[in-house]
């Protein structure tokens, strides 16, 4: 005669033991980048889900803009104004290179080789 009861009790102890990731977790995919939202401004030059989705492509549009046909006006955000560009624009609302953009780009795996070149806003951790 075999144990039930053993081996009802293995099961459950496999049982928690395989699915610990899962409730330990509560379900999420670990930890959710958060980037840090920038102070005293409430709006990006464009809404924020296509912000989310789409900054590679506006700022690909932007380069293009001041490189190629060297159109540099101005973006307007809140009655101020900012330079199409990764320094003097994303980088003038968003501070911390850290914080922000690498928040999101070291959970996914993206590295944008943009500052080779261009400078970083100085950071004060
Ligand atoms: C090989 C060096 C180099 C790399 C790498 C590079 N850039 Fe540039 N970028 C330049 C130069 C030079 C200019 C011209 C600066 C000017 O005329 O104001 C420029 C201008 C720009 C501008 C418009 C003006 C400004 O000052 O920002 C944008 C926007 C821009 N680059 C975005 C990017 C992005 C985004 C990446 C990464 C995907 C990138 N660049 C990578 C060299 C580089
Ligand atoms: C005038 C200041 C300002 C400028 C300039 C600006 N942003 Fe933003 N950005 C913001 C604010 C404020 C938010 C948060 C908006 C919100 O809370 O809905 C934001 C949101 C975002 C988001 C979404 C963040 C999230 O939490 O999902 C991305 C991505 C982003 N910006 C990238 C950029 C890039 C790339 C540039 C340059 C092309 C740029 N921003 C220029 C102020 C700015
Ligand atoms: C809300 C999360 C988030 C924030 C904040 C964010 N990014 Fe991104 N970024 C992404 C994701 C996700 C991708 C990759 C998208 C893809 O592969 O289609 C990406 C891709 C890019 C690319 C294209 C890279 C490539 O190799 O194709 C550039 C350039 C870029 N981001 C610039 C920035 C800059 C500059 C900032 C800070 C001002 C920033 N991003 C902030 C999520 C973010």
């Amino acid at each position: 005669m075999y144990d039930g009861g053993k081996i009802i009790t293995g099961l459950i102890i496999f049982i928690v033991f395989m699915t610990f990731p899962i409730w330990y977790n509560h379900g999420n995919a670990g930890n959710i980048p958060k980037p840090e939202k920038p102070q005293g401004v409430t709006q990006c030059v464009k809404d924020t889900a296509y912000m989310r989705s789409s900054h590679m492509v506006l700022i690909n549009e932007w380069r293009d803009e001041v490189i190629r046909t060297g159109n540099r006006t101005k973006v307007t955000v809140q009655g101020k104004e900012y330079d199409k560009s990764l320094m003097l624009g994303c980088m003038k609302c968003h501070i911390n290179k850290k914080k922000f953009c690498d928040e999101c780009h070291l959970y996914t795996s993206v590295n944008p080789y943009c500052w080779d070149c261009h400078f970083l806003p100085k950071e004060t951790i």
